[in-house]
């Protein structure tokens, strides 16, 4: 029995290596696009990291001027009394002209079941429309939540397409999944 369950083991370790290493081999370029995440602990990082990696995107960061806490309990009490005031973070400028592109990928970790402020500060600010966005988050267990309504809602003018919904930093399967998104969504041929 132990040594089925160790055959078993290497059978599943071999093929995620396997599947890792053939997406690793795959690109799909998006043309004229664009990746702006925000990460507060490095998972929306990471995801970013690979879209502009697999597409050919330029990336972006949005830095947020507010300071938040990094232990994980007082970042999410910090969070909801930013929330529970309704004042969005004020971030720092970032230098990027968006007529450069069409197609702008949007990261985001969850922060109470919707998109961070300091995101949803960055699309206020910004000229969306007639773009095409593609928004990804990443999330600790809670898959989607609130987080394409929050972008549909705050870019009306903006053809908004379903999220890429990542658990953590994705794991082994990350590159697959994006590369699949990006096909579903046709977002080679914009
Ligand atoms: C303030 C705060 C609130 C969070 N709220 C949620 C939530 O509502 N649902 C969920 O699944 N994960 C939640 N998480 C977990 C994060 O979404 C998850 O760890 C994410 O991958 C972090 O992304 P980052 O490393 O790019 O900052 C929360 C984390 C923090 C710090």
């Amino acid at each position: 029995m132990r040594f089925l369950r160790r055959i078993l083991r290497l059978v599943f370790c071999c093929s995620a290596l396997c599947s890792r290493a053939q997406s690793g081999e795959e690109k799909l370029s998006v043309p004229r696009s664009a990746v702006v995440y925000f990460s507060h602990t490095g998972n929306t990082r990471t995801v970013a990291e690979h879209i502009a990696e697999l597409t050919g995107a330029d990336l972006f960061e949005i830095k947020s001027l507010t300071q938040y806490p990094k232990a994980y309990c007082p970042s999410t009490h910090f969070v909801k009394k930013e929330i529970e005031s309704g004042i969005l973070p004020e971030i720092e400028p970032i230098a990027v002209d968006l007529s450069d592109y069409e197609v702008i990928f949007v990261g985001s970790p969850t922060w109470w079941h919707h998109i961070a402020g300091v995101v949803q500060r960055w699309l206020l600010d910004n000229d969306l429309r007639g773009k095409t966005i593609a928004p990804f988050n990443t999330h600790g267990g809670g898959g989607l939540m609130h987080c394409n309504e929050d972008v549909r809602r705050l870019c009306p003018d903006s053809n908004v397409i379903n999220n890429l919904t990542v658990y953590e930093d994705g794991d082994f399967d990350l590159d697959s999944s994006i590369l699949n998104w990006v096909k579903i969504n046709h977002l080679q041929s914009f």
